[in-house]
């Protein structure tokens, strides 16, 4: 993709899912990169993957949800390599719990995982970017910070302000010629979404949601990250990409297939 060879981004939760695909993406797009994650041992091995097949990449151990945390890694990463150019926000987890029973703590720790890491990171990172003459941001959202799901009430509020922080950063920085999208993720396999596609059944219903007839993979997403902090997107700025292979676009209204004669 145009303009990413020899680019230097950060990828926060980068040791699995979305983001070790987008690593290993970026790096065949020659990008250097700067790894975070909480998860050590995983980080590190793909760092060493990634060297060995030649890329230039370092890992650090960073909790998002810590202010100190995320601002050691982006001055880490501006010593390690001279400059920033993306920032992919992309740590995240999940909770299920309807509102009366969920736990203010777990409420408040998946605000600061999906939410507070955002803000943490770009306040860090877009002195940085403006300084290199600019860049690109993309945040992971979701199609949960769109619409709503039953039972994942925090999940939606953090993804829901995660979706419109990305407008009004779009906004706030088009002039320092930073841009700044965010992918809006339908279901993909990764360790965040093992427990909930294994319930019996599960899958199925999942490939029944979606018109394309199945569950998303990492790269698809790494992708769109990939495309949004290229070149190739130079007059994007501001949106969500939703990337759920259709699953989105129903109106839930049941099929008029047997109207239409073809079924
Ligand atoms: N998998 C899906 O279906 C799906 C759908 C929409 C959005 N998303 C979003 O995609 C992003 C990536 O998730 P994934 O599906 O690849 O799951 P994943 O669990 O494979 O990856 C998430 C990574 O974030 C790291 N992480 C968690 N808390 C952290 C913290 N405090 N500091 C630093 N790193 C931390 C984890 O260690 C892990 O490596 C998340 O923001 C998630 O909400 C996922």
């Amino acid at each position: 993709m145009k303009g990413l060879e020899g680019r230097i981004a950060i990828i926060t939760g980068a040791s699995s899912g979305i983001g070790a695909a987008t690593a290993r993406r970026f790096a065949a797009e020659g990008v250097r990169l700067v790894l975070a994650d909480i998860e050590e041992e995983a980080g590190r091995k793909l760092r060493e993957e990634l060297c060995e097949a030649g890329s230039e990449a370092e890992f650090q151990l960073c909790d998002v949800s810590e202010l100190e945390e995320v601002e050691a890694l982006v001055a880490a990463a501006v010593e390690r390599f001279g400059a920033l150019h993306i920032l992919f926000n992309n740590a995240g987890v999940g909770t299920y719990g309807k509102t009366p029973k969920l736990d203010p703590e777990i409420w408040q720790r998946v605000m600061h995982v999906n939410l507070d890491s955002v803000f943490y990171g770009c306040r860090a990172a877009i002195p940085h970017i403006r300084e290199a003459g600019g860049g690109a941001i993309v945040n992971t959202a979701s199609v949960s910070g769109l619409f709503g799901d039953f039972g994942l009430t925090a999940y939606n509020a953090a993804k829901g302000a995660v979706a419109n922080y990305t407008r009004s950063l779009a906004l706030d920085h088009a002039r320092d010629k930073i841009r700044v999208n965010a992918v809006c993720p339908g279901p993909v396999e990764t360790g965040l979404t093992t427990a909930a596609m294994n319930l019996p059944g599960q899958m199925d219903r999942f490939r029944a949601a979606v018109p394309l007839g199945r569950v998303g993979r990492s790269d698809e997403i790494a992708a769109a990250v990939a495309f949004l902090a290229s070149e190739d997107a130079s007059f994007i700025t501001g949106e969500n990409l939703v990337i759920d292979g259709g699953m989105t676009i129903h109106t839930g209204q049941p099929s008029y297939s047997a109207l239409l004669n073809d079924e």
